[in-house]
């Protein structure tokens, strides 16, 4: 194993579900707020789509995916965001944005070239690390920060840095904090990469997850013209329709880097199952399920932010995505033992790395009824 490989920590999330099945079994009531795996049923018609779509006869899939999953995928993008995206050679299938986020470093990252980084932000993400790991590279978290929104700034980097790096991953609406950022921050951060020769990677797989009135987040697709170039983002239908356990997802941007990701991920073996494709192609061309269910989120999240500043706990104010972020009253890691005493899951902020102390989320996954019962059984500061 590399060494680096060797030194990473447990997936946190795994760890979380061996605390959470202890507590079960033992007959405590469970608040899950502590993986983002929502629990509100797929929309009925993406189920039927995966039906209609089982084949008589299985083949292998291609890595380049059905052209109806890239059609559907290239009209969501020219639908939300105007980016008009040439479905043939700018559009590329992943089985779940996760595998495609890790991987992606194994094929655009040389660890012999002097330009051996991977830069984000922590608390952030943790596969962003780990596929840099993986793939023999250097990973360089920023601590972001409260007063700086948590955006994570390129322009603010040193030059010696951004000089080494190969790849830069932002991620807005931003896990786990809920921060979001605008098209002029989008625009500076792309026009840093394309200076300083890096692949900007904009994983943006909570774009559809706006609360209420608030501003619909931007793609960074928005801001960087047609051809996208240096430019990679990362979609999911996970989130957006309700499909996590599907795994279907896509990568849009820049032709030269999808062609040269195509031929790689042919090595991988990802392709999805073409009822997989089916399905995410019908849920890519609908934007009434996203809705529906982006408002049960802002509901759980208004419920959730009221009762946190009830109990006298500070939150950081959002206005899209998947969760709450919040300062935790003592040590985070004690504080999501105390909680998980009376059967709240929490993810104490460590979780997304050395920027996340002092803080914990909830991911907005109980429903309003359970995040009501939760709050009036949650600890006391
Ligand atoms: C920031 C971020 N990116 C990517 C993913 C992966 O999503 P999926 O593999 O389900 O598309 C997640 C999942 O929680 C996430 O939080």
């Amino acid at each position: 194993m590399l060494p680096s490989v060797r030194a990473l920590k447990p997936y946190p999330m795994a760890q979380l579900q061996a605390r959470k099945a202890a507590l079960a079994k033992a007959g405590t009531r469970i608040f899950d707020f502590g993986t983002g795996d929502p629990v509100e049923p797929t929309p009925p018609f993406i189920l039927e789509a995966l039906k209609n779509a089982v084949p008589a006869i299985s083949q292998y899939p291609s890595v380049a995916g059905t052209p109806e999953l890239r059609r559907a995928a290239a009209g969501y993008l020219a639908r939300r965001f105007a980016a008009p995206l040439d479905p043939a050679t700018q559009i590329l299938p992943a089985a779940g944005s996760k595998e495609a986020i890790f991987h992606l470093p194994l094929a655009f990252l040389d660890p012999t070239s002097g330009k051996d980084t991977v830069v984000f932000g922590t608390p952030g993400y943790p596969v962003y690390e780990s596929g840099t790991l993986f793939a023999g590279g250097l990973a360089h978290p920023v601590v972001l920060t409260r007063d700086k929104g948590f955006r994570l700034e390129l322009e603010t980097l040193p030059a010696e840095v951004l000089a080494r790096t190969a790849i830069a991953w932002l991620n807005y609406p931003h896990n786990p904090t809920g921060a979001c950022v605008d098209r002029s921050y989008l625009a500076t951060q792309l026009a840093v990469a394309r200076q300083h020769g890096i692949l900007l990677a904009s994983d943006e797989c909570y774009q559809d997850l706006w609360f209420g009135d608030s501003p619909k987040p931007p793609s960074a697709l928005e801001v960087a013209g047609p051809d996208a170039s240096g430019l990679l983002v990362f979609h999911s239908c996970s989130k957006r329709s309700g499909m996590t356990g599907y795994r279907s997802g896509f990568i849009a941007g820049d032709k030269t880097l999808i062609a040269a990701y195509r031929s790689w991920r042919v090595h991988f073996g990802v392709g999805s199952p073409a009822m997989i494709e089916a399905a995410g192609a019908a849920a890519w061309a609908d934007d009434q399920h996203a809705h529906d269910r982006r408002t049960i989120f802002a509901a759980k999240y208004q419920v959730l932010a009221a009762g946190m500043t009830r109990l006298g706990l500070s939150i950081l104010p959002s206005q899209a995505g998947l969760y709450l972020w919040a300062q935790a009253p003592e040590d985070a890691d004690a504080y999501a033992a105390r909680c998980l005493d009376r059967g709240i899951v929490i993810s104490p902020g460590g979780f997304f790395g050395a920027g996340g102390a002092g803080w914990f989320r909830l991911a907005l996954v109980p429903t309003v009824a359970e995040c009501h019962e939760a709050l009036a059984a949650w600890p006391t500061c």
